[in-house]
């Protein structure tokens, strides 16, 4: 028997530590780890000095906007993503196709398979009177149910009376855009006749936290599992302290709520409006206060890739969403660099808990059996990041000019050795669609 590949001596991190052992990978999946196996192998590597932590899943990407082919698709985002780390994601309902019936997952399927280098996965979304669909999207294999209190446009959004009937009558995670309507009708009747507002001032804090009060009343009676997304204000994290270990609820944060603030995007314009909003620096220390007493379970990037045409539009009219999915690991490294958090933090925020929070069969470890999605990097120096490091269709970061860690120095996706140094090797691979622990 020979090995497919060995990588030897690679410091091998969990979020319980580190361990520099050799990895031993077989067709798509790790075959061994250890020191030196007995088997032959056909490609040797030495990752003497290199990090290996198992690949990057992001559960909150927007990868194809409907009626808008001119922007992001399948194989622009997944090769974005795979060079940033990112060797999985989850695929929000509100992409072409919209996944709120069988039909529309088939076809986003049919579409990721074809096209996506990252392995994928597809939320299903609720649209308030799509019960049964959402059920039978989860048993064919969704890897949740999203639900737009606001943030998203009709038929993805969910009117406050419908929530109770989705809490009851399906299964399957239940992910959340938590803002409140009722707050946001109100602020935007306020503010309608002002051409340029501030975005954090019109999407009030109020309106995160009025639905995740809202949210919690629901868990607490119907005993849920539910993922709060994009978690962005000190309104919620007060609100969700208490709950923690006692309700099921987990918590994913954002890189952007984490290193922009309204301090340091206002010379950014609409380029920043994004929903939960970029909000003061108050709120984004908060959440780093919150990501370190181990508030945050996830880390997503919440990619939105709208173009800079787009971005240049009346504030009114300017779609919300920063791209992120590529930025993320680069973002992190920095962060750890400037002593925010560990390496085996930032495992356990952007691998394991996603894998497990989420099911993910085989995903999440760097253990015997399980699929061969690796990341390989160092620390490296902080470098200012070039908009032609991009790689996403969009062409634009909000981090550009910043000093950012590295892109990996190797990512394997199945096995397959996919991009190196933050770009694409292999474009010929493709991912696999996750599979989903039945609960
Ligand atoms: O800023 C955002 N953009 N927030 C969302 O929740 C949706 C996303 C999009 O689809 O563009
Ligand atoms: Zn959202
Ligand atoms: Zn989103």
């Amino acid at each position: 028997m020979a090995y497919d590949l060995l990588i030897e001596d690679a410091t091998i991190l969990s979020s319980r530590g580190r361990l520099v052992a050799d990895i031993a990978i077989e067709g798509d999946r790790i075959a061994y780890v250890g020191t030196r196996p007995a088997g032959r192998a056909k490609e040797k590597m030495s990752a003497i000095g290199k990090f290996v932590m198992p690949g990057i899943i992001d559960t909150h990407v927007h990868f194809r906007s409907p009626g808008y082919h001119h922007k992001e698709d399948w194989a622009t985002g997944s090769r974005a993503a795979v060079s940033g780390g990112v060797t999985t994601v989850l695929d929000m309902p509100n992409t072409d196709p919209l996944t709120i019936d069988l039909e529309g997952l088939a076809i986003k399927r049919e579409l990721a398979a074809t096209e996506s280098r990252a392995n994928y996965g597809i939320w299903a979304g609720a649209t308030g009177d799509n019960v049964d669909s959402l059920n039978r999207m989860i048993e064919a294999g969704a890897c949740g149910i999203k639900i737009f209190m606001s943030g998203s446009k009709p038929p993805l959004l969910v009117p406050p009376e419908a929530l109770e009937r989705i809490y009851k009558e399906t299964h399957g995670l239940i992910g959340v855009h938590a803002e409140d309507q009722g707050v946001l009708a109100a602020r935007f009747a306020e503010f309608q006749s002002q051409e340029n507002p501030a975005h954090h001032v019109v999407r009030s804090d109020l309106a995160a936290e009025e639905a995740v009060k809202t949210l919690i009343a629901l868990v607490r009676e119907h005993k849920r599992h539910t993922h709060i997304c994009h978690m962005s204000s000190a309104a919620e994290i007060h609100l969700l302290d208490p709950t923690r270990g006692v309700l099921p609820i987990t918590v994913e944060a954002c890189p952007h709520h984490l290193f922009l603030s309204t301090d340091t995007t206002a010379s950014m314009g609409n380029r920043t409006k994004c929903n939960p909003p970029i909000r003061p620096e108050l709120d984004r220390k908060a959440m780093w206060t919150a990501l370190k007493r181990g508030r945050v379970d996830t880390i997503g990037s919440d990619h939105a890739p709208h173009t800079l045409e787009e971005k240049a539009l009346p504030y009114w009219e300017a779609p919300s969403g920063i791209p992120g999915v590529e930025t993320s690991f680069p973002l992190m490294l920095s962060a750890i660099h400037h002593g925010k958090l560990s390496l085996e933090r930032m495992v356990g925020l952007m691998s394991e808990a996603p894998a497990k929070i989420f099911g993910l069969v085989n995903k999440g470890e760097i253990a015997t059996d399980r699929d061969a999605d690796l990341v390989l990097f160092t620390e490296g120096v902080l470098r200012r990041f070039e908009r032609q490091q991009v790689l996403s269709k969009c062409g634009w970061s909000p981090f550009i000019g910043r000093e950012l860690g590295p892109k990996p120095e190797l990512v394997l996706v199945g096995g397959r050795k996919v991009s190196q140094r933050g770009e694409i090797l292999d474009d010929d691979s493709r991912g696999t669609e996750v599979q989903i622990q039945s609960r």
